[in-house]
């Protein structure tokens, strides 16, 4: 009689927010997790997590483009990402921790600088159908920071250097925030709103019961 194991189910988890939600501890905090858990983790981000997206995400983060380019620019570096990283990792059974990816698109390059829904909507199903994938790759979760742009904008003031997307004003940043917002009420199931403007222990708190809910940790 022969056995088999089943292969471990990957799991790919992404964060998200305005600049200042403050996402990025908790991200490294909840790798840890998995790992005492005994399972292998993938840490990436976007733009980037490859050569290739990594020169992207240089120049996206620091020139002048219009939106149109921005948006194409965003999805080449995503695709070489996820061809890349994230199939294999999650082929793997990986939990993928991913520092932004799609709904930062719509909200940032959609609701913040204005650029057509519906055109990134066509570039989401195309970038992210993928031969492991029957429907569309989406994230099995999808942590969103949510923090008032007044807050953030506080937090940011005086951290280091801004980069193009940090040096907008706080309306910018009121639209993006909109923009999560309606990315929630489209795909609710996905998405757990993280209080992000609580302090720092009951953030990770919520960060912890929203896996916990998934049924993914203990
Ligand atoms: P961020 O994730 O905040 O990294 P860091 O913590 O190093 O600043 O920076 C990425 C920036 O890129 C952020 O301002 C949001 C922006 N961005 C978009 O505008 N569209 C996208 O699709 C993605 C992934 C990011």
């Amino acid at each position: 009689m022969t056995t088999t194991t089943a292969a471990p189910t990957g799991i790919f988890i992404t964060f998200e927010g305005i600049d200042g939600a403050g996402k990025s501890s908790h991200i490294g905090a909840l790798a840890d997790l998995w790992r005492a858990q005994g399972r292998s983790v993938t840490l990436t981000r976007e733009p980037g997590g490859t050569p290739l997206a990594e020169q992207l995400r240089t120049l996206l983060l620091h020139d002048a483009m219009d939106p149109l380019s921005e948006a194409l620019l965003m999805f080449a570096a995503r695709r070489d990402h996820l061809l890349q990283v994230i199939e294999p990792a999650l082929a793997r059974g990986d939990v993928v921790l991913c520092d932004r990816f799609t709904d930062a698109t719509f909200a940032y390059q959609g609701h913040g600088r204005g650029f057509d829904l519906g055109t990134l909507a066509t570039l989401e199903q195309w970038v992210q159908t993928v031969p492991a994938c029957a429907t569309v790759r989406q994230p099995d979760l999808t942590l969103w920071f949510d923090v008032p742009p007044a807050v953030a904008a506080a937090r940011l003031a005086g951290a280091r250097d801004p980069d193009k997307f940090e040096a907008l004003p706080t309306e910018f940043f009121a639209r993006v925030a909109a923009g999560y917002a309606a990315r929630l009420q489209a795909d609710p199931g996905r998405f757990a709103r993280i209080n992000a403007q609580l302090p720092l222990p009951d953030v990770w708190a919520q960060v912890q019961q929203a896996c916990q809910r998934s049924g993914w940790l203990a």
